[in-house]
């Protein structure tokens, strides 16, 4: 039996690890002991536990509470609090997942002291360093042993990066193993939607028309932490509401609603208070998420992880960056770039909500890559890397 410690934080961890227990559960159970640490990153009952429960993944063993503060004190107390587990469960293998804070501090912690790191969305990259999750996809990146990058870009990324694709076990973090092999929220998105459908009553419960709303994430510290980006963007999504006569629906992130009294012009909060047609509700559940992507009719956000469930449910996205880590949605035309201008938000919309896409070509895998994650970090663990 080996032991790997899975380390969650941040609600986008927490839902593709729920895709890697669900595999332990089903395949591995007599080959891994999983043992699962939250560092608190996240802790509202809406961003955190919500999900946990959703999601079927085991209770965390550990949580390290750590909750908000700069980047530098939430990351220092992660990794200490992640090194004395490690001491302690003495595991073969940590596995870490996406881009947040408790990524990079899993990887610094594991590394450090030998623990080989498994980094699930290995490879993505925006190539702007002034995002916090470009530095701490790099730095994990290379510390990593084996590596699983969801889509060819990413797998392409780590081979201009350095990463040998022809490298030869045993593998170890001078020796790294990089994959490509499909993406875990693709999994899930196949296996929650059915059960999604038959528990979830979001619809009803806003009295929403399917396919006759929009649906919008916003909270990336570059559009909610500058005032003119997020004026910028709440005025797009008054004005596109308007012109589609649409109702945009919009669940909140605590980052945003705290910012909104904060940036945004009395003018646009007026707006906001008196068009009702933007619609602000609290965080949604992982299954209320699903089943407002599949009914929406267009998607806007600055988030990675509704970016690809809006392609998963072929919707097209309005991505409210400058650039995306999955250019491939770009590619397909089922995306479009439009930072964070106001002109740019209300004239995609509208030209993708009058001509939707038709092509999704698949370029996230086949639903099963938490499978064959698994079953390569069992075989790094049984024949000590040298698979
Ligand atoms: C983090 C990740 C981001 C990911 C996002 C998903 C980093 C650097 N960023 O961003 O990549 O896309 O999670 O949601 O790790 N807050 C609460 N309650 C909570 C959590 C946060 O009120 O449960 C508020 C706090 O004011 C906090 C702010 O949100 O200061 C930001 O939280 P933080 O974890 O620092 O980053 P996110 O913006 O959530």
């Amino acid at each position: 039996m080996h032991t790997i410690v899975t380390v969650i934080g941040a609600r986008p961890q927490i839902i593709k690890a729920a895709a890697v227990s669900r595999s332990v559960r089903n395949h591995y159970q007599e080959d891994i002991r999983e043992v699962i640490v939250h560092t608190g990153q996240h802790y509202d009952n809406n961003m955190s536990q919500v999900f946990i429960d959703e999601l079927e993944i085991p209770r965390p063993a550990y949580n390290l509470g750590v909750g908000s503060a700069t980047h530098g004190i939430q990351t220092a107390r992660m990794i200490e609090g992640i090194e004395s587990i490690l001491e302690k469960e003495k595991p073969g293998m940590i596995i870490l997942y996406g881009d947040t804070n408790s990524t990079l501090a899993g990887a610094v912690a594991a590394s450090k002291i030998h623990v080989p790191v498994a980094h699930i969305e290995a490879g993505l990259r925006s190539f702007n360093k002034s995002m916090p999750e470009e530095i701490n996809r790099i730095v994990c990146d290379h510390c990593s042993t084996l590596l699983f990058s969801p889509t060819l870009s990413g797998y392409n990324n780590l081979v201009r990066e350095g990463f040998n694709p022809m490298a030869l076990p045993p593998y170890h973090s001078d020796n790294p193993k990089i994959y490509h092999c499909g993406d875990v929220m693709f999994d899930n998105s196949l296996h929650f939607a059915g059960v999604a459908e038959k528990t979830t009553s979001i619809i009803q419960h806003l009295q929403l028309q399917p396919g006759k709303f929009i649906l919008s994430t916003i909270h990336r510290n570059g559009n909610t932490d500058v005032p003119e980006r997020l004026e910028s963007i709440f005025r797009a999504l008054l004005g596109l509401s308007e012109q589609s006569g649409l109702p945009v629906i919009l669940p909140i992130h605590p980052r945003t609603a705290k910012m909104l009294e904060l940036q945004l012009t009395s003018e646009t909060l007026d707006r906001i208070k008196l068009q009702n047609s933007l619609r602000i509700i609290p965080p949604a559940s992982f299954l209320e998420m699903l089943i407002l992507e599949k009914n929406a009719a267009l998607i806007l956000t600055d988030s990675g992880g509704v970016q690809k469930e809006a392609y998963f449910f072929r919707k097209p996205a309005v991505i409210l960056r400058a650039e995306t880590e999955w250019t491939e949605i770009i590619e397909a035309g089922a995306g479009r770039l439009c930072d964070a201008s106001e002109e740019q938000i209300v004239s995609s919309g509208m030209r993708f909500l009058n001509h939707p896409p038709e092509h999704f070509p698949e370029v996230f895998g086949d639903g099963r890559a938490a499978d064959y994650i698994l079953s390569e970090i069992l075989a790094f663990l049984n024949t000590k890397g040298a698979i």
